[in-house]
């Protein structure tokens, strides 16, 4: 099932992670892909905040996982922020321990630039795509990078994730 919505701010995007974080439970995966600055960080801190998480979200580009300990429902719950953006080889991913955590059903899973990794995943997972979104009344900023729009494509494959995009979908109302 595909879902489509329009964010027009990072704030916007922001606030429908932290609308997505009251359906995440823990076992959970999402990949999020799309082009660099189209919103993949700023989607997780909103997650992140939505499941009140004790630490900032930053990128993990460098240290490739951070992890944030986080709460739902007032039990702990951690999220496992992985950014593959500086991985070349899908062998180079054996070592930083990722699939110890996608295959624990503890830890909820958020992971950037998962492309070179999605076909190894051999476990349901939510897909997010982040495009800029050129509309008519921004045409002329085109390549300006202040230009905000953005849209963000769900793709559910699963009954499983139908269920938690349709739960989303009655709450974003005003960007589907
Ligand atoms: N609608 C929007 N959604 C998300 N980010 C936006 C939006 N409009 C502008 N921005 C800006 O674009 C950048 C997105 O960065 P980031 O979330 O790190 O992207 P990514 O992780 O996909 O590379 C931020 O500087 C943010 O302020
Ligand atoms: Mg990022």
């Amino acid at each position: 099932m595909r879902t489509t919505c329009k964010s027009r701010s990072a704030e916007q995007t922001k606030e429908i992670g932290i609308k997505l974080s009251s359906f995440i439970d823990k076992g959970d995966i999402i990949l999020l892909s799309g082009e660099l600055g189209g919103g993949k960080t700023t989607f997780i801190s909103g997650i992140a905040q939505g499941l009140n998480s004790k630490q900032p979200v930053s990128s993990p580009s460098f240290t490739l996982i951070n992890i944030y300990d986080c709460k739902k429902n007032k039990k702990p719950v951690s999220i496992v922020h992985c950014d593959l953006y500086r991985i070349n080889e899908i062998s180079d991913i054996a070592g930083i321990g990722l699939e110890d955590y996608i295959y624990n059903e503890n830890y909820v899973v958020l992971i950037e630039w998962a492309g070179k990794l999605k076909e190894g995943i051999l476990k349901d997972f939510l897909e997010i795509k982040f495009e800029y979104l050129i509309d008519e009344k921004q045409d002329s900023d085109f390549g300006n990078s202040e230009n905000q729009h953005r849209k963000i494509i769900f793709d559910s494959r699963s009954g499983y994730w139908d269920r938690k995009i349709n739960l989303l979908k009655n709450n974003l109302k005003n960007c589907i």
